[in-house]
Formats: C-alpha cells, structure tokens, sequence
C-alpha cells in the first residue's frame, strides 16, 4: 500500500509522519513584516529562494512586492525563471556548464551574476556571447564570512575595469553576504563595519568611473537593519520561514516550518521520533546544542540524530511522552530540512490548505 499523500482539506491529525508542515498564519506574517519594511525604506527586497526551492512560495514574494529573486545554482535559475521576474545568481559562474546554463537563463529573463573573479567573468561572458545574450554583474566582495568574494577593494576594482571591458555582460555594481553577523547586541556594530567597506567600495568605484548603480547584500538576522547602511537591495532566504538557528526559545512561534512527528518508542525519561538527520537534516544552530526544538515542550531535548530517528531525553529527567504522541519540532535550519522533502503541507487552524511542491529541491547544480 502506498503511503497516504496530503490531501487540501484533510486534517493535520490525520497526515502520516514525520511530515514538514508550514503554519500559513506564520508564513504569511514573515512575508509581510519584510515586505512592509522594504517597501517603507526604498530597499529592493529580492529574496533567496534556497529557503523554500518553491514556485508557490515565490509566487507569495513577489505579490509581496519583492522586485526579483535570488538564487545560488543554474538548476535554481532554471526554476525560478519559470515566473519571469529578474534573476540573480549569487554563485560564482565557473565552468562551461554552469556559465552555458546561466546563459540559456538570460534569454529568459533579466539576470544578474555576482562573481570575483575574472576567470568567472570571462566564461559568463563567452557563455554569453555564444548565446548571443547579456547579463548584469556584481563584483562580490567578502565583508566577514572567509567564503566567496575578494577581500579587498583593490581587487573588487580589478574585477570590475575588466568587466567593464568584456562584451555581454555589464557592470552594475557590489554586493556582499554579511552571513558573519549574527542576531545580538554586536549586529549594529558589525554592520556597519560591513557598510563601511561597501561605502569605501563604491566611492572608490565612483571616483574610477565604474558604474555602481546596485548594492546587493542582506542576510535574515540583518534584514530589518538593512536600512542603516548603503544597500540598494537586499536577499534575506531563512526569513520566509525562520528557524531555531535563528529565532530565541522564547520567539519560536514566529517560525513557519515545522516538522510533525510521532514518538515511536520510550523509556522511562528517553523517548525516540520518526524523525532523523533524513527528515531535519542534521545542520547545527550555530550556539545551541541539540537537533531541534519540540514546541510547547521546549525542556524536552532533541539531543541525539540518526538517519530515521531522533533521540529525545525529557527534562529534569520527567516523565517522556506516551508512544503514539505526535509532537512538533522545529529544525535547527529550514534550508537544508526543506530540501529533504517533496513537499510542504500548508496548514492553517488544524487543515491542510496548501501542497508546496519543493520545484527545486536537490537543484545542486
Ligand atoms: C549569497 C547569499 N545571500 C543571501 C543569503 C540569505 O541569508 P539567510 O539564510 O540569512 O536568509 C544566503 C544564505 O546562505 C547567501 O548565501
């Protein structure tokens, strides 16, 4: 017998576990906070989609108001293209496939590439040239999280003259992921460390002539401060959704994503879930430990992971839940649990209303 599928109006009581469920309320509310500050601050909101990988999802941004969409890989591209708003790869364009896949991107809609280097320049802009296409750039430049992006202005301009002397694609400005800031007393301090060397960046950049008409950055614990610094646009992704990693104990109810579970075995204070490192993913929330937070029993500790079970031990060594009991636990990181599912089950007041099909779910390259 197969396994039952959600079905729109069917009660959550009755959905087969585990199952990642999205509280409607919740969702609609994150997509609107963003959305009313970004329109009130002039800021161009274009979301990452990693979070969700979803059509119907971005489909909510952009009647929010978001001005484009933000993704990582070619695959991501090809998804989100589907609903025509401008694009921008935040991945470095290297290798023929991937600069050739963008490329078939841009003859579909407005794209933009942030990259740093001019090796990634040149491929995009022969991908684009054999295309017969044209695209955007943005010169990436590191402002803390020793990932992608050069680390000094000097070699952001290095990047951008040549740019601006490649056919096919054109100049349009900086961008930079302040994913090194964290929600706390030090996010404002740390900001505008960050803004200053945007700031220094584009002066320099204006003062060589080199066109910066975007300044693209954001992450979710900056996104309701972008507007203390010099960003144009900005490409919160966890926030749709929010995440243990990102949202206080105390706070949890602003987190959309949940994951239904059942206890399926316990003893004396240890109790197991249907859920593991398959169905959570096994991302750590950067200062916490644990796999999760069970809601509404947050003292009830998610403290070891396997593929297809999560131990669970109760607090103050009580008494765990009955076997039978389904229980919601929040993951540690949305992105990376989403992109173990299918689907999403939206649900509001106890009924599913909504199937999210996860469109670009294992779009790794
Ligand atoms: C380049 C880039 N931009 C934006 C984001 C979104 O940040 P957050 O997950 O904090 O919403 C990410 C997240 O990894 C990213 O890598």
């Amino acid at each position: 017998v197969a396994p039952a599928s959600p079905a729109v109006g069917s009660e959550v009581g009755a959905l087969e576990t585990p199952v990642a469920v999205i509280d409607l309320g919740v969702l609609e509310r994150n997509i609107a906070e963003l959305a009313s500050y970004s329109k009130s601050h002039g800021i161009a909101l274009t979301p990452h989609a990693k979070t969700h990988k979803s059509l119907a999802i971005a489909s909510r941004q952009i009647a929010a108001g978001a001005a484009a969409l933000t993704v990582a890989k070619p695959g991501e591209a090809e998804v989100f293209s589907a609903l025509g708003v401008p694009i921008l790869a935040h991945y470095p364009p290297v290798g023929a496939a991937r600069a050739h896949r963008l490329a078939a991107v841009a003859a579909r809609v407005p794209l933009t590439v942030a990259l740093d280097s001019t090796a990634a320049a040149d491929m995009l802009a022969a991908a684009l040239g054999r295309a017969g296409g044209v695209a955007e750039v943005l010169v990436e430049l590191d402002v803390g999280v020793n990932r992608t992006g050069v680390r000094s202005v000097d070699e952001a301009i290095v990047i951008a003259e040549h740019v601006d002397n490649c056919a096919h694609i054109e100049l349009a400005g900086i961008s930079c992921y302040p994913g090194h800031v964290e929600e706390g007393p030090h996010l404002s301090r740390e900001l505008s460390a960050v803004n200053e060397t945007l700031t220094e960046c584009r002066s320099r950049f204006e003062a060589k002539g080199l066109r910066v008409a975007r300044i693209s950055g954001g992450s979710t614990p900056t996104a309701l401060s972008a507007h203390e610094t010099i960003m144009t646009e900005m490409r919160p992704g966890t926030y749709v959704f929010l995440d243990r990693a990102e949202v206080a104990d105390d706070a949890l109810d602003r987190c959309a994503l949940r994951v239904l579970t059942t206890v399926v075995s316990r003893d004396g204070h240890q109790f197991v879930l249907d859920a593991g490192s398959k169905t959570l993913s096994d991302a750590r929330a950067r200062t916490r430990p644990g796999w999760g937070t069970i809601l509404n029993a947050q003292t009830w500790e998610v403290a070891e992971l396997h593929e297809e079970h999560a131990v669970c031990v109760a607090g103050d060594r009580g008494q765990a839940p009955q076997v039978g009991e389904r229980l919601e636990v929040i993951p540690n990181h949305a992105c990376t649990c989403v992109n173990l599912h299918d689907q999403l089950v939206g649900v509001r007041d106890g009924v599913v209303e909504e199937i999210f099909k996860v469109d670009a779910r294992g779009c790794v390259r």
